[in-house]
């Protein structure tokens, strides 16, 4: 996967990111984030905050790509974490968002949340774990080819949420596309049953979907209140 994500990247980072585009200008790219922020966070703010000041909240962007996202939740959230596999996209998200000292982008293994772990033990010690209030994932997911994969980020996330928060992101739900051995570009497709199966498993509820079967399948994961916290 990283090898592909960073070809990718080289190549022409912002196409692969979002593909309505081969020639994005910073201007339209970083539009293009707004306009998804406004459809997947402003437009469901009371499962997103649950009354919380944006402005207080911590929240997780998982495969940032070249930033677009991230920006756009950077702009509204207190603090934001984001990870990504390849390094070139990393770069150019910080690149995105230098003017934002609220964002915080690492370069991950792939499968976990680590990096995001260890940067808040260095700053703030193992005394004071990170709890985050949201976590969002766009048009990655349904990229990874892997079920152990995509369910291990799941539990990653349940580790760090606080109860009763929310994971919105989005997996493959068309069960008739090809996987390519050669090539991470598809991700393996979930129904309706295997969605909540694994929340249930990694200790969510899954509350709501939308677009089962289709390419774009949107699910909500709420933390269960009484799965605890992670402690360290
Ligand atoms: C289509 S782009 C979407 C980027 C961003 N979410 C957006 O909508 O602008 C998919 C991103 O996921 C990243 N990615 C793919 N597999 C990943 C994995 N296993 N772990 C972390 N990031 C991954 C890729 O490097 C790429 O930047």
């Amino acid at each position: 996967m990283r090898r592909d994500w960073e070809q990718r990247a080289r190549e022409n980072a912002r196409y692969y990111v979002a593909t309505g585009n081969e020639q994005w200008s910073d201007e339209e790219f970083y539009q293009s984030g707004v306009t998804e922020l406004e459809q997947q966070v402003l437009n469901d703010l009371s499962n997103v905050c649950q009354g919380k000041d944006p402005k207080d909240m911590k929240v997780l962007d998982i495969g940032c790509g070249a930033g677009r996202i991230t920006r756009a939740l950077a702009g509204f959230f207190g603090q934001v974490y984001a990870v990504d596999i390849s390094g070139e996209m990393v770069r150019q998200a910080r690149d995105a968002l230098r003017q934002f000292p609220n964002a915080h982008v690492f370069r991950n293994n792939g499968k976990d949340l680590t990096v995001v772990r260890e940067h808040w033990w260095n700053r703030f010690g193992l005394g004071k774990p990170l709890q985050l209030d949201f976590a969002f994932s766009v048009i990655v997911f349904q990229h990874i080819p892997s079920r152990e994969i995509i369910e291990n980020y799941v539990r990653e996330v349940n580790r760090l949420l606080r109860p009763g928060g929310l994971f919105k992101f989005q997996v493959q739900g068309n069960p008739h596309v090809q996987q390519n051995a050669e090539d991470s570009w598809v991700g393996v497709s979930f129904t309706e049953r295997e969605a909540r199966e694994m929340a249930e498993r990694c200790g969510f509820e899954m509350r709501y979907d939308t677009g089962a079967g289709d390419q774009y399948y949107w699910l909500w994961f709420f933390k269960q209140k009484d799965a605890g916290a992670f402690a360290g």
